[in-house]
């Protein structure tokens, strides 16, 4: 049998190493230097003003939330094919997760859709920018009326670029997420990216249990401990450092890729002008599953694009959403890493091809 492929493999070495050897001889393993130096860091890639880092990718969604005043009576607009946390931190707070269907080509929100879905009660709008595919901004901009703020979940897009500029920099708060098989990883982590100092501030308190920290000490409203360990923080950093070194590998994998699969499957692609963040690279055929469990058996760990959030339990009661079957049903993540290779690619690429 063949060497496994896996899934994701993480590119961390001995730069992060180092890095966490230097934060365990400190002794300062939360809440030290790291913290600071890998929201600048996050910021700059951004192009923000600030960034906060916290513990996931779910805690920088429910903390933009909660900075937003979500609660009873408050819907947010969510598209219906994306990761539950999406959906989650709304109705965490207590708000409704109203969902808007995708374009299953893209996998993205179908903007088309936005504004008929708007009510009195919509206080945000939370596009994904799905395995780091951006948005169409403008349009979606346009779709919303003013004064609704568009929140992005850019989990999977730190370095993507609608026309040039950063994802995380287009809404009012863009969320990251760190885990493994994101473009930067910590393990877990995650931050929120604002160019509004007074957002930055309150997801600060609410980081760190409500604490004002400067000043009396004063919780003037309940937070949560969504901190980030310095010890996770060193490893992200060296990372962001090389994130376009990052992105233009993930860049010739999705080629390599594309190459071999753009007459067989649809293949995933950022919109001219666009920068692709390939967090995942996602391609879609009608034998998905015939593909997927003959993939694993032969040690190729594919998987499943992501969730349709109407046919979960806590979303069944909305729908129907056509867009989102179809992706649920033909989507599949090909193994992506930055240290792929071509040998890989075309072993992958030969064992798909028995399924078109
Ligand atoms: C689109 C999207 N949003 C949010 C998250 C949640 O991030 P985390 O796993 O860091 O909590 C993920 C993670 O997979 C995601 O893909």
């Amino acid at each position: 049998m063949n060497e496994p492929i896996r899934l994701a493999r993480p590119d961390v070495g001995e730069a992060e190493l180092a890095a966490v050897a230097e934060v365990i001889a400190t002794g300062m393993l939360t809440m030290g230097p790291k913290v600071g130096e890998l929201e600048c860091a996050l910021a700059g890639a951004c192009g923000t003003s600030d960034a906060v880092v916290v513990s996931s990718g779910t805690a920088a969604l429910h903390l933009a939330m909660m900075a937003l005043g979500i609660g009873p009576g408050d819907e947010v607009i969510v598209p219906a094919y994306t990761f539950p946390a999406t959906a989650n931190a709304v109705e965490i707070c207590g708000g409704r997760a109203v969902i808007v269907d995708v374009d299953p080509d893209t996998f993205n929100l179908d903007v088309a859709l936005v504004a008929a879905a708007v009510t009195p009660r919509t206080k945000a709008v939370v596009p994904v920018h799905l395995f780091g595919r951006p948005v169409p901004w403008e349009e979606l901009q346009a779709a919303v009326p003013p004064g609704i703020p568009l929140v992005e979940d850019a989990a999977g897009a730190l370095g993507a670029r609608f026309r040039g500029t950063p994802c995380g920099s287009l809404g009012v708060m863009g969320c990251l997420s760190f885990h493994p098989r994101k473009i930067v990883t910590t393990g877990e982590g995650g931050a929120v990216t604002t160019s509004d100092p007074a957002r930055a501030d309150a997801i600060r308190r609410f980081r760190h249990h409500g604490i004002v920290t400067r000043g009396d000490y004063d919780i003037p409203q309940p937070g949560l401990n969504y901190r980030m360990p310095d010890i996770l923080c060193a490893i992200g950093i060296p990372q962001v450092e090389r994130l376009e070194q990052l992105l233009s590998a993930r860049e010739r994998v999705a080629g390599w890729y594309t190459e071999r699969l753009e007459h067989l499957v649809l293949t995933p692609a950022a919109a001219e002008g666009d920068r692709h963040g390939w967090q995942a690279y996602v391609v879609q055929l009608d034998r998905r599953d015939e593909a997927l469990k003959a993939l694993r058996a032969e040690g190729i760990e594919v998987q499943i694009g992501t969730y349709a959030l109407h046919h979960l339990g806590a979303y069944r009661d909305q729908g129907p959403f056509p867009g989102a079957d179809r992706a649920f049903a033909r989507a599949l993540a090909l193994p992506f890493a930055t240290s792929m290779t071509e040998a890989e690619c075309d072993r992958v690429a030969l064992a798909l091809a028995r399924f078109v």
